[in-house]
């Protein structure tokens, strides 16, 4: 009976693991992504506490903020659309959507001359931005086709995503 005392030391590790699994980060990043949570949760990695809101605000006529709105909600339905036909390699596909949805010729589809006049310099700028690295993104995607280097059409994909977080960053709608 001399294995009997080993029951006991496995459990003392396991009960040792789980409470060290309950304090790590890890567990609070379970944890928000209750699909029962709050919608408006900041993501698992955001501290717990708001930082301050340094955003510049920007005054749209109400029927232009809706439409604006409604675009930015096209603008992550076409990423999430995009990263579907990355994800089966379809590259013609990808690089198609961004340039209608989302690149140089997205422009009349968006109204942006339309907003454009209510925006600061470095808001249209950054829009601009936007459209340009999604013909980019269009241009990699034809690349990435004949090699398929799916990092290549990432890395470029990468470059639109990081035009919506610099933008969002900075300014907000009143
Ligand atoms: C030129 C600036 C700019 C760019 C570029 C931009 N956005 Fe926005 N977006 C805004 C502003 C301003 C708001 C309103 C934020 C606020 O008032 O809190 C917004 C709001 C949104 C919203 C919320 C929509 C709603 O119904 O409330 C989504 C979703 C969004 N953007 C997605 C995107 C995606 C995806 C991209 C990149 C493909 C993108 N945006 C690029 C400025 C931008």
């Amino acid at each position: 009976m001399s294995r009997q005392p080993r029951p006991i030391r496995t459990r003392l590790s396991l009960l040792l693991a789980a409470a060290a699994l309950a304090l790590s980060p890890y567990a609070n990043a379970q944890q928000d992504q209750h699909p029962h949570g709050h919608g408006h949760e900041m993501p698992s990695v955001a501290p717990r506490s708001t930082p301050a809101d340094t955003r510049q605000v920007v005054a749209f006529p109400p029927e232009l903020k809706r439409h604006e709105l409604a675009n930015m909600r096209d603008h992550l339905a076409t990423l999430s659309a995009i990263q579907d036909h990355l994800a089966r390699y379809d590259f013609d596909g990808a690089g198609e959507l961004a340039e209608k949805r989302l690149g140089m010729s997205s422009f009349g589809l968006h109204g942006a001359h339309e907003v454009a006049p209510f925006m600061p310099k470095g808001m249209r700028e950054m829009g601009t931005a936007m459209h340009r690295a999604a013909s980019q993104f269009g241009i990699a995607t034809q690349e990435a086709a004949i090699d398929r280097d799916l990092g290549r059409a990432l890395t470029a994909l990468n470059k639109i995503t990081r035009s919506c977080v610099a933008c969002h960053a900075a300014y907000r709608l009143e």
